[in-house]
């Protein structure tokens, strides 16, 4: 695939929004100017994730991850560069140019990844093409969907497909499109015995699983068949890009209506979330027939804090359930519970009675997890004292699970009136149980919450990118990057004559042999140089573009933790400004006086260090002496100047 063409670049970054694109995974509250929601990236409970409309710039203070549109997508998806504009290029229909239908050599060179991707795009268009215009695809696979009363307009909207049962047919298709066989059989749509190459889901419906984003993960397929010998259904195997654990099949659907109703049905199957949504409850995902993970807990959090789980009538799952019940309890989130009729599940249920019906029976049939779980246990043995006895434990330990303890406590009242017992007595077994959840839970390696409050980018910058770093050196990348296109007049007795930040950084820097000991602000630096040699000047959104993410990343740190810093400024260097950019010259002064003054406070250290060093010659000594002389004449002179802005 060709380079994207810079203006193409600069068009996607204008028009893509980042916080519509966010938004795709993280329930957005408006805050201020800014919005706020639960990081995408840890574990926190309490929001500290947030997102600049204005700024287009996001940042995650309990990660301490940020930065753009396209930072945020190369670390969810991890998306190359490339990867995630070409992305957002697809969704806000911005067309690259130079993109020609892939050839074979250009098809190999795309990473592993994103040809994964594109397979199963064109197995789910492929399958779809087949249900709905193939002879067979219509006959066999449209019929069944029919017969099941799955409507047009959903049997599309899911992208159902149909693979043919002609052996082949997907193989040789996807062959011929240029498609690597390993790739193939990665994704698991074809299978290779004795040399043959076959499609691995030939004669089934196919249920394409989506990421949030709408990206087709995995296919499960359904068999046509009720023979009981072959399995009902067929699922993609696991690979770089379909990790079961962590995804709920029917997200990318429903997580709009998560949001709106603040609920999440919780069911079993594929055929469930379609019937559903046919009858119009739309916040609705399936585990798949795995047991529900910490993973796919998480992920529903992103949306809403409460799950309401859908039972089928058949009573073999449910007691297994009771872990799923536990798990979400201790992620602190709300679990209610709805037990459909005898032999029934969300999907037949919903065809044999009306939407309103449907509605209303789960309305009727809502319950919370104590009554869920003591009508299970107490369903045979309701009057044997020891089984009661059980059963509370049983229903105590689960509440033991939950972290917050006002509403630990709040059910235990509950517990303890709908069984009459003492809430002291109950208390001290909580207490009991408590003490094993915390042990296990500490033993646990789990990021523990992290406060909200900001942290301030200094300290930030030490921890993860700064070998050796200074709190100058960052003051002046800041404005350097901030300002490097505004002009300033350096000296208010001439007053025409004017400069950019850039340059008068730049030439300042340069005159004194000065540079950047980090690396990140050196390469940044360079940028800056390179730029004024073709009378370009930079500023925020220059830098917001770059490939190097950690470029991005700066920048939206200087910009999300503004407040912070010109804060900080007051404090530490005590100058008095209305605003900084009103005064732009004192700061851009201040910065690089106080980057000099630091730099050379390390050069008077470094000498003193080899001086008292054993080792040194005499010879040495006297130029190294006489080197400390100047370093402590500059020292003052920088100092008065300082002075001088500051006074100014
Ligand atoms: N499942 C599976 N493999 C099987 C059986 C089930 O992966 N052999 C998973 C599927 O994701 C399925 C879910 O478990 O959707 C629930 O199983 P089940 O209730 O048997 O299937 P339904 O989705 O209800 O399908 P149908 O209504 O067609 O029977
Ligand atoms: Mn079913």
């Amino acid at each position: 695939m060709s380079k994207i063409p810079a203006h193409i670049i600069d068009e996607i970054m204008q028009t893509a929004r980042i916080e519509e694109v966010i938004g795709e995974y993280v329930n957005l509250k408006r805050a201020g100017s800014n919005l706020k929601g639960l990081s995408p990236f840890t574990d926190e409970k309490t929001p500290s994730f947030v997102v600049s409309p204005g700024k287009q710039i996001f940042k995650c203070f309990s990660s301490s991850k940020g930065g753009s549109v396209v930072t945020f997508l190369m670390e969810k998806e991890h998306f190359s560069y490339p990867e995630a504009l070409r992305w957002l290029a697809d969704k806000y229909g911005i067309p690259i140019p130079e993109d020609k239908p892939a050839t074979a050599e250009e098809l190999a060179a795309i990473s592993e990844r994103e040809s994964l991707h594109i397979i199963n795009e064109f197995a789910k268009d492929h399958f779809m093409k087949n249900l709905h215009e193939s002879e067979e695809g219509i006959a066999v696979g449209m019929s069944y969907f029919e017969e099941r009363g799955f409507r047009p307009e959903i049997i599309k909207q899911f992208q159902l497909g149909y693979c043919l049962n002609t052996g082949d047919d997907f193989t040789k298709n996807a062959l011929e499109k240029g498609y690597k066989l390993e790739y193939l059989e990665k994704v698991g749509l074809v299978k290779t015995r004795e040399a043959r190459h076959f499609d691995f889901f030939r004669g089934r419906v196919m249920f394409p699983i989506h990421s949030v984003t709408g990206r087709v993960l995995g296919f499960g397929g359904r068999t046509l068949f009720t023979d009981k010998k072959v399995a009902k259904y067929f699922n993609s195997p696991e690979s770089i890009i379909y990790n079961k654990s962590e995804i709920l099949y029917g997200l990318y659907y429903s997580k709009g209506d998560i949001i709106k109703y603040d609920n999440c049905f919780l069911c079993e199957g594929y055929t469930d979330v379609i019937s559903m949504f046919q009858a119009g409850i739309k916040n609705v995902v399936s585990s798949s027939g795995t047991s529900l993970t910490k993973d796919q807990i998480k992920l529903i959090r992103r949306y809403t804090q409460n799950i309401t789980i859908l039972f089928d009538g058949d009573a073999a799952g449910i007691k297994a359930s009771f872990r799923g019940i536990d798990l979400i309890l201790e992620e602190g989130m709300n679990v209610k519970v709805v037990l459909f009729p005898e032999g029934e599940d969300p999907d037949s249920y919903s065809k044999r009675v009306s939407s309103a019906e449907l509605e209303n029976y789960i309305e009727q049939h809502t319950q919370d997890f104590i009554s869920f779980k003591a009508d299970i246990l107490l369903k045979d043995g309701e009057e044997d004292p020891l089984k009661r006895a059980e059963l509370i434990r049983e229903i105590v330990h689960s509440v033991s699970l939950i972290p917050d303890q006002i509403t630990r406590t709040v059910y235990l009242q509950k517990i303890a009136s709908s069984f009459n017992i003492s809430e002291q007595i109950l208390n001290n077994e909580l207490t009991k149980l408590r003490k094993n959840t915390l042990s296990r839970q500490l033993n646990e390696p789990e990021i523990r919450d992290i406060p909200i409050a900001p942290i301030p980018v200094v300290e930030q910058q030490t921890a993860s990118t700064a070998p050796s770093y200074s709190p100058s050196e960052f003051g002046l990348i800041r404005i350097l990057m901030k300002y490097g296109d505004r002009e300033i007049v350096p000296d208010k007795n001439q007053e025409d004559f004017k400069l950019s930040v850039s340059e008068m950084i730049c030439q300042e820097l340069l005159n004194d042999d000065l540079g950047f000991v980090h690396p990140l602000y050196n390469k940044i630096f360079a940028l800056v140089l390179e730029g004024l040699e073709n009378k370009t000047l930079y500023n925020s959104s220059f830098y917001l573009r770059n490939e190097d993410q950690n470029i991005v990343r700066l920048i939206s740190d200087i910009e999300s933790s503004d407040q912070e810093v010109s804060h900080k400024w007051l404090n530490d260097f005590n100058i008095l400004i209305r605003s900084e950019e009103d005064r732009l010259e004192t700061s851009v002064l201040h910065s690089i006086y106080s980057f000099k003054a630091s730099k050379i406070e390390e050069r008077i250290e470094d000498i003193r260090k080899i001086l008292s060093s054993d080792e040194i010659e005499h010879e040495q000594m006297n130029d190294l002496l006489s080197q400390q002389i100047l370093y402590e004449r500059a020292k003052i002179s920088i100092a008065e100047k300082l002075g001088r802005i500051i006074l100014k």
